[in-house]
């Protein structure tokens, strides 16, 4: 009967400990993960800043240009950029503009292409308008990698 009762309390005192150690063990995990990633927590506390703000602004105001950049799209501002947010944005995002560069040629070729395979529609006259605006904007840059070294003398190794 004596032994009994100690088996049981030795349980009870054994489940105890493993409880308290599962908590702290879930405790120190979500700490890593809020370490990692503070916007779990702030997300539920705080979640009516940021997020809803940006789609106030793409609800109510799609020619909002700030710092030289249209909010809803990324695009940058320049003539004719209106007409690519109508045209250009539907299908896909615009970073696909944005993370392209290229010249009225290769413009023009890129949206040849989204029209024999990708069912773009006629851009009509705003064709020419809509590809200087991404050859101006979106031009080739410059210098890309620095170029090849020349005069170089080389050494024999000895
Ligand atoms: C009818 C739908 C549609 C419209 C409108 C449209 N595109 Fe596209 N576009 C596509 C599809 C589909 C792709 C391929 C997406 C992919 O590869 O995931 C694409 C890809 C692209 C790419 C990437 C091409 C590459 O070689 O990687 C660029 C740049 C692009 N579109 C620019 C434009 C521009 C500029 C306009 C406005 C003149 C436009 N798109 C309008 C459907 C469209």
């Amino acid at each position: 009967m004596e032994n009994k009762n100690i088996l049981s309390k030795i349980k009870l005192i054994y489940w105890f400990t493993i409880s308290i150690f599962s908590i702290v063990i879930l405790l120190f995990i979500g700490a890593i993960f809020y370490h990692i990633e503070p916007s779990i927590i702030s997300f539920t506390f705080n979640n009516n800043t940021t997020i809803s703000e940006t789609i106030e602004v793409k609800l109510e105001d799609n020619t909002l240009i700030k710092d030289g950049i249209h909010v809803n799209t990324g695009l940058k501002e320049g003539e004719g950029l209106m007409l690519v947010v109508q045209n250009c944005t539907s299908c896909h995002s615009a970073k696909m503009i944005t993370q392209n560069r290229a010249t009225k040629e290769g413009w023009r070729s890129m949206i040849k292409w989204m029209q024999q395979t990708q069912n773009l529609w006629s851009l009509g006259e705003n064709e020419e308008k809509i590809i200087a605006y991404l050859a101006k904007q979106y031009a080739p840059q410059k210098k890309g990698r620095r170029s090849t070294l020349s005069n170089i003398e080389w050494y024999t190794l000895e």
